[in-house]
């Protein structure tokens, strides 16, 4: 023999016994590739070359969730991210209950394969065009079946999970279909957070032949969102998707296949886009070394509401201030454990069965029948039958009662709409009148709770007046006892828990909740009123929350809310602010119900804010930036001056701006560029934030509008384009809230667009100071035409040269 065969030999021989999983049933180093001798099995994980995005392996979910019986799933996840984030499952509808007896295998046909014992789990199906085939687990996080042996074309995959997504598409991967194959790539929603079987919600390539769109369905057949068509470079209903400079959709459409794909230019960002429990799609990035958790810059629908059934049955879905559910009256939660993770497929039940439910003979007595409740301010749902013989309310409500099935009627102007069985889609925020049928005894009921609220309200009244000599017992004797340092330096008052709980009576009045907390109303001794705002997630010690706040607090201005005091015992973090009496900004643009705000005080307030925002900038010691303006964080007092609240919130919540990205913190649709472009945060931010909130002062509605017909390849409803297009043609009045009834200062509205577009610009340079903002809009200096930002530009394209 020669000696080079000998070697050859040994070495076959060594490989043979190490991957002998029999031999050494515990030894399985982490490696990318699984070969037809190899199992996984157990705590056994493929992991991909670079080591960074992918990880195969058996995981479990909620074994707290599903009764005791623990779920586990073959699937891939993300290495290097701290929080558990599943990006693809093979098992989803078939969840392995013991994973003593479980293993991955390739199969004599090539297959890739889960057992357990004798049966088959879940097996690749592909049409392998040799037995000898390997599985491997790429960078890119797609699991490929190709054959093993070297002469073959390694690129060529019979099989790779990407063509068969669950509810996350990786970066690279596709959405759509390959016309050949007839297979069709679409994320669909899991149940819920843990469980992973399919969910109800999909997102996926539709309409063939040229007009094609992506769409989100509900149950596979209930479309709710639509990209709109492809124009070229963007779908028509989602512009803002172009000109970004981390994200970019692209759409490919050849004979062989149509798909799209999303791409994030930064590859040191970790990204995923996933169909959510919600019905949102949404694309998260994870910056790593620095990120809690994954930041969403993409969603659609923008509002959650907009989600076919998103609370289910018989709820009423909200959008201000943050997304919430909530059951109608006489209605609790059917699933309470479902919906904490996030699956509201089940919505909510009636407390107390209806009369006619029970008793199909209806000649009982008159108290017994069923009642309507009628919910005021909310928008009806779609599916309303009309009944054309009701003429009047009365004959509107006796046509529902007539029918077991029917479940609320309402009735405008000689309309009468009904519904029957569930009630889906009614939103907070809107103006119709829903008369929800309930069970007698659940609509005389609330007469029993109004009873009880007047005698609440009077022994309240009572106890408030003990109360406020009690407090100005304990503020004497705290003066006593600590002497100056109650005064947080510039008469900044160190509240006691207690005390603020018995100022806002417990915490009863919310006014509202926001990223930080919950504010409640309160009013102190002197029955001055006031807003105290309960913090979550404040990381500091008392000695450095004492010492922001008492920095914070010598931030004073007009145009910025004044903080009374502050409260830190314990592990409760309380901030007291003066109260404002009339909300917030976005209350007064947005809603319909609300005072239309005149042009006068838009100026007003637009002017106020930008001198609020430039005193924190520059005038004040440290610079401050807010990291957050929106219409929600600018509040009214009483005389409507603007005055921006949650100013050193960056700081207190321990931002560091050295850095980075650290954690964003803003608002979509208000953030700059430079956020998730990696270079460091300056006060410019703010001003791209106050330019988006600016137009929305102008057009009185949220800056995306809704669909509407592309003309010249120009986007007609994305705001900050019409406004753009309308300066250079010398037509502002177009972009006038409706509501003002063409009542406006035509002069001043171009001011004000003009330094709105400056303002969004995409580079920070090119962004006014918020000092020239203000003596723009005091027209202490012209207003030059801006350059359209890059953004409008991409959005724009070639069409429309007039613009560039
Ligand atoms: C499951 O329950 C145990 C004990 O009740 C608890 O310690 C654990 O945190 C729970 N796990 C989850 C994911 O909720
Ligand atoms: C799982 O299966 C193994 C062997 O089949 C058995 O010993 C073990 O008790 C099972 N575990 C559970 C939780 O059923
Ligand atoms: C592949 O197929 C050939 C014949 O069809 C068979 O001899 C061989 O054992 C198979 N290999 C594996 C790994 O199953
Ligand atoms: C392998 O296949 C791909 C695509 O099918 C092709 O682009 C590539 O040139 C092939 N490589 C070899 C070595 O045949
Ligand atoms: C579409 O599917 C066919 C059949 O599997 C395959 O040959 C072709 O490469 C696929 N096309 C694309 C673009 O993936
Ligand atoms: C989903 O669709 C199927 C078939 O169209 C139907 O039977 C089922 O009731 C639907 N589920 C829901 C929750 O609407
Ligand atoms: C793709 O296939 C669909 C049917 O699945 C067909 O209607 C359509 O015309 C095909 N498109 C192209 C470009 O071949
Ligand atoms: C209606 O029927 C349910 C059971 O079907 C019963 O529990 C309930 O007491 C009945 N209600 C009335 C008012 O008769
Ligand atoms: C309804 O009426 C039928 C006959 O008219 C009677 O037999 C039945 O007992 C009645 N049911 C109730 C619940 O009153």
């Amino acid at each position: 023999m020669h000696p080079a065969m000998s070697h050859v030999f040994c070495f076959g021989l060594l490989l043979l016994i190490i991957l002998d999983p029999h031999t050494l049933p515990q030894c399985h180093a982490a490696t990318d590739t699984l070969s037809p001798s190899q199992e996984l099995a157990g705590r056994d994980k493929l992991v991909s070359l670079n080591g960074r995005v992918a990880l195969l392996g058996f995981f479990q979910t909620g074994s707290n969730f599903s009764n005791g019986t623990p779920k586990w799933y073959l699937g891939i996840w993300f290495h290097t991210v701290p929080k558990f984030t599943p990006v693809w499952v093979a098992n989803a509808e078939n969840p392995i209950a013991n994973l003593t007896a479980c293993k991955l295998v390739l199969t004599r046909d090539g297959n890739l394969a889960v057992h357990h014992q004798a049966t088959t789990v879940w097996s690749t199906k592909a049409n392998a065009a040799t037995n000898t085939t390997v599985a491997a687990l790429l960078d890119s996080g797609n699991l490929v079946l190709r054959s093993g042996s070297g002469a073959s074309n390694s690129s060529i995959f019979f099989w790779q999970s990407y063509d068969h997504p669950t509810d996350t598409v990786l970066q690279g991967g596709k959405i759509g279909w390959n016309n050949s194959t007839g297979l069709n790539r679409r994320l669909v929603s899991r149940k819920n957070a843990v469980d992973q079987t399919p969910g109800m919600y999909s997102y996926e390539l539709s309409g063939h032949n040229g007009d094609t769109s992506i769409v989100s369905m509900f149950n596979s057949s209930k479309q709710y969102w639509s990209s709109g068509e492809w124009g070229g470079q963007y779908f028509s209903n989602i512009p803002e998707s172009v000109g970004q400079k981390w994200l970019s959709l692209q759409f490919t459409s050849n004979k062989e296949e149509q798909y799209v794909q999303y791409a994030i230019e930064d590859p040191t960002v970790l990204s995923r886009g996933i169909m959510d429990v919600s019905g949102q799609m949404k694309v998260l990035l994870w910056f790593e070394g620095s990120s809690q958790d994954w930041q969403a810059v993409y969603t659609a629908p923008k509002s959650q509401c907009d989600v076919h059934a998103t609370c289910g049955p018989f709820t009423v879905c909200s959008d201000v201030p943050s997304p919430s559910c909530s059951c109608m009256k006489g209605y609790s939660i059917r699933s309470p454990q479902d919906w904490e993770l996030g699956d509201r497929s089940a919505g909510c039940a009636r407390n107390t069965p209806l009369y006619c439910n029970n008793n199909s003979n209806s000649s009982a007595a008159d108290g017994e029948t069923d009642k309507f409740y009628p919910m005021t301010s909310v928008q009806l749902p779609a599916d309303a039958r009309n009944v054309a013989t009701a003429t009047t309310a009365d004959e509107c409500s006796l046509a529902c009662l007539g029918s077991c099935s029917c479940t609320a009627y309402s009735y405008d102007q000689g309309a009468c709409s009904v519904w029957h069985d569930k009630l889906l889609n009614v939103r907070q925020q809107g103006n119709g009148v829903l008369h929800l049928r309930l069970a007698a005894k659940e609509v005389s009921s609330s007469k029993t709770n109004r009873r009880g609220l007047i005698i609440g309200v009077a022994v309240g009244a009572s106890t408030a007046a003990l109360g406020l000599i009690f407090l100005l017992m304990i503020w004497m004797r705290k003066k006593k006892q600590y002497g100056d340092d109650t005064q947080g330096g510039m008469g900044i008052i160190a509240f006691r828990y207690a005390d603020l709980q018995s100022a806002t009576k417990k915490f009863s009045e919310k006014l509202g909740a926001g990223s930080f907390g919950s504010v409640f109303k309160g009013s102190l001794s002197d029955s001055t009123a006031i807003a105290v705002k309960r913090l979550d997630g404040v990381r500091q010690g008392e000695k450095q929350f004492r010492a922001e706040v008492s920095s914070t607090g010598v931030v004073q201005h007009v145009n910025l809310v004044k903080l009374i005091g502050f409260c830190c015992q314990g592990d409760k973090r309380l901030l007291v602010y003066e109260y404002m009496p009339n909300g917030s900004l976005d209350h007064h643009l947005f809603q319909s119900n609300a005072l239309v705000l005149d042009w006068t005080t838009r100026y007003k307030i637009a002017l106020g804010v930008a001198r609020g925002l430039a005193y924190l900038h520059s005038s004040c010691r440290d610079c401050i930036i807010h990291c957050d303006i929106k219409p929600e964080n600018i509040l009214l007092d009483g005389s409507f001056t603007p005055k921006v609240a949650d100013f050193g919130m960056a700081k207190l919540l321990g931002r560091d701006f050295s850095q980075v990205v650290t954690t964003m913190r803003g608002t979509i649709g208000y953030l700059a560029p430079e956020w998730i472009s990696g270079t460091a945060i300056t006060s410019k931010v703010d001003v791209y934030s106050y330019g988006m909130v600016l137009l929305e002062i102008v057009s009185g509605s949220r800056k995306s509008s809704k669909q509407s017909s592309s003309q010249d390849g120009v986007h007609e409803g994305y705001f900050p384009v019409r406004v753009a297009r309308s300066l250079v043609e010398g037509d502002v009045a177009s972009l006038v809230d409706a509501k003002l009834l063409g009542e406006a200062n035509l002069e001043e509205v171009e001011r004000v667009c003009k330094v709105a577009c400056w303002c969004i610009q995409d580079d920070e340079f090119d962004r006014p100071t918020m000092s020239e903002v203000v003596q723009f809009l005091e027209c202490l200096s012209e207003v030059e035409t801006p350059p359209v930002p890059r953004l409008l530009q991409a959005i724009a394209g070639q069409s429309n040269p007039k613009m560039m």
